[in-house]
């Protein structure tokens, strides 16, 4: 059967989205774009520009005034791919702590979500894309060909968080790690608009205990099997 021209990955903070959705990308010749990105890169242009995270009409006219784009890296330093945000590369710098923090308040303003979306679909518009986020089964693409809520236990995801931030020589305790994810759980999850939950139509992949190959290929075998 011909493979899906749209595949959704959705999911909490941590789960191996971006890991295993570039792998699935690069697997089949599809764009890959990781939305959470975009999120981010909004929160880091609120920041540099000391607009108040709680001021909603401010963040939505910043969403809409900046120019984000993301590509194939331009660096090899382990990016997925490359960020720029009104040209300049922000990759890494969008992946900070503190851009952790701001970023759920961010991305809970509708008229934010709105400037998004709107990019994302047209970004997908010509089909052969694999995307990642949090709404993208149910609201951005909601006629993708497959869907994946791919999820793990909140322990596991600080676990991984730590690892990723040890690579990168920001050593955090666990527990905090924990506290943080469960926070950005609790907003993603409660937040009015386009709340984190899997489509009806989606399959949901646990990956507690299992490593990145062994994702990779569950999330491919769910991507290969026909439509219910
Ligand atoms: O996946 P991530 O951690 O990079 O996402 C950053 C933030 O953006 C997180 O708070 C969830 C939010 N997000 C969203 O609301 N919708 C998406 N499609 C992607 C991310």
């Amino acid at each position: 059967m011909p493979t899906p021209r749209t595949i959704a990955i959705d999911g909490p903070a941590g789960a191996g989205k971006s890991t295993i959705g570039a792998l699935v990308a690069e697997r089949l010749g599809y764009l890959f774009l990781d939305t959470g990105a975009m999120y981010r890169a909004v929160a880091h242009a609120a920041m540099r520009r000391g607009v108040d995270p709680d001021d909603a009409d401010a963040l939505g006219r910043l969403a809409r005034e900046v120019r984000i784009a993301i590509g194939p890296p331009t660096v090899r330093d382990g990016r997925a791919y490359t960020v720029l945000l009104d040209g300049e590369d922000v990759t890494w710098a969008i992946r900070s702590g503190d851009i952790d923090r701001v970023v759920p308040q961010v991305a809970r303003v509708p008229a934010v979500r709105d400037a998004m979306v709107e990019q994302q679909r047209a970004l997908a518009g010509n089909g052969r894309v694999v995307m990642v986020g949090r709404d993208i089964g149910t609201v951005v693409l909601p006629d993708a060909e497959r869907k994946v809520f791919l999820t793990a236990s909140a322990a596991e995801r600080a676990r991984r968080r730590g690892d990723e931030l040890a690579a990168r020589g920001e050593v955090r305790p666990r527990q905090e790690l924990l506290h943080e994810i469960l926070r950005r759980d609790e907003i993603d999850s409660e937040r009015v608009v386009s709340p984190l939950r899997p489509a009806e139509d989606a399959v949901v992949v646990q990956t507690d205990w299992l490593s990145v190959g062994q994702a990779l290929d569950k999330v491919l075998r769910v991507i290969a099997r026909p439509a219910a």
